[in-house]
């Protein structure tokens, strides 16, 4: 068993029901194995003579609760597009958007689908993070969701992250469904679940419930039979319109919603009572030049918050969920303790992982030792990882 003390000049232990990030100046961090084994100030550390190390900030390995991340091809056309004036629901509506990715998918084999995951992965663990979230939804059949989600199966033992696969059924209308949303929404719970349930190949299930997405009725099925079989439920809501999809989540227990930039205040006080938690996605909202989310609100409500990537190749061509931490605070306001609480200890506990997005005791070893003086420095740099060492499990991995 290896034991490694790391000494940091500041420390962020994001315990978890807390509101701060629970730092401590010139702490020190014992791992023994894969877990946390000490936590304290350095003033109190026992003696100890194994492999030491010094770092400025010390924080539990970041989470990424939202990720599109096993996706092929490009949306380079389509981003020009919008940028000339072409909005997301209009390119969509003519075949391009998810359904473009979706073409590339299904066209790609499992196995280069596989590598493409793992380099972006590892291209995620650079930056900080240890924990991704990953989601299907570009197969939009069968065999295409099947492959992506058993791409997540194999790109995570191939990566030092963990990977948390999500069965996103209810994403868009591949072109063989006709337009009959209906048909197609029963087709993905009476067919394409049970056959994905049946192999283990998701924890939770997802749906886009909106204004050009499913409704309400549509979604609600196949969120009611995931929850029935013991997987949790994060759903796609508000990101253009509001049509019922906070309510949904209320109902169904559903662990987040995600978007919620146009979830108006009493559907976000329905959710009070709930264990649900929003997952904030500033990446889309400036690709799609959208508003933000209504965050006083949320914390009227007293709804934890999230902050993910949406790494997606349509309206998130990112894999930074530092760039993401950076924009929730810019342009959603959030306070430098939030986005870090929404990047760690809530963004774990949104996948049902308690073990981690926290430095304490008997947690798992998923630490990043940045080369930055404070939080409040690591929630502004857009550019190149300041992530000087990160270990998962105790592992130093890069
Ligand atoms: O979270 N809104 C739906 N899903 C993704 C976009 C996926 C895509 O455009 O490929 C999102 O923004
Ligand atoms: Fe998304």
């Amino acid at each position: 068993v290896t034991i490694a003390r790391i000494f940091a000049e500041r420390l962020l232990t994001t315990p978890p029901l807390a509101s701060d990030v629970g730092a401590i100046e010139r702490a020190y961090v014992d791992v023994d194995g894969e877990l946390i084994a000490r936590v304290g100030e350095e003033s109190s550390a026992p003696p100890f003579d194994g492999p030491t190390t010094r770092a400025r900030l010390v924080t539990a390995g970041l989470v990424d609760a939202h990720t599109h991340a096993p996706w092929a091809g490009s949306r380079h056309a389509e981003f020009a597009l919008k940028m000339a004036g072409a909005d997301y629901e209009t390119i969509a509506k003519s075949g391009g958007g998810i359904v473009s990715t979706m073409r590339a998918v299904r066209a790609q084999s499992h196995d280069d689908l596989t590598r493409e995951l793992v380099s972006r992965v590892r291209r995620m663990t650079l930056l900080g993070v240890t924990t991704v979230e990953a989601k299907s939804g570009y197969g939009l059949d069968l065999a295409g969701e099947e492959k992506q989600l058993s791409a997540i199966h194999a790109a995570s033992r191939l990566v030092d992250a963990t990977l948390v696969p999500t069965f996103l059924g209810l994403h868009a209308l591949p072109p063989e469904a006709a337009g009959d949303r209906d048909a197609y929404a029963r087709r993905v719970v009476d067919e394409v679940y049970p056959a994905l349930a049946a192999q283990g190949l998701f924890r939770f299930v997802d749906a886009y419930v909106d204004r050009a997405a499913f409704s309400v009725e549509q979604a609600r099925p196949l969120c009611e039979r995931a929850r029935a079989d013991g997987f949790g439920v994060r759903l796609h809501v508000g990101q253009f319109a509001d049509v019922g999809g906070a309510a949904l989540a209320a109902t169904v227990g559903a662990a987040s919603i995600d978007h919620a930039e146009h979830v108006d205040e009493p559907a976000l006080a329905a959710l009070a009572a709930t264990d649900t938690r929003v997952v904030l996605l500033p990446v889309a909202s400036l690709t799609l030049r959208g508003p933000a989310p209504d965050v006083a609100a949320m914390r009227r409500a007293g709804l934890r918050l999230v902050v993910a990537s949406d790494a997606n190749p349509g309206t998130a061509p990112t894999e930074s969920l530092p760039l993401a931490l950076a924009l929730a605070v810019r342009l959603y306001g959030l306070s430098v303790d939030e986005a870090i609480r929404g990047a760690t200890v809530e963004a774990a506990a949104s996948l049902g992982l308690f073990d981690r997005g926290h430095v304490s005791v008997g947690a798992r070893a998923d630490l990043v030792l940045w080369d930055l003086p404070h939080e409040a420095a690591l929630v502004q740099p857009w550019g190149t990882s300041r992530a000087s060492r990160v270990l998962v499990a105790g592992r130093t991995v890069s």
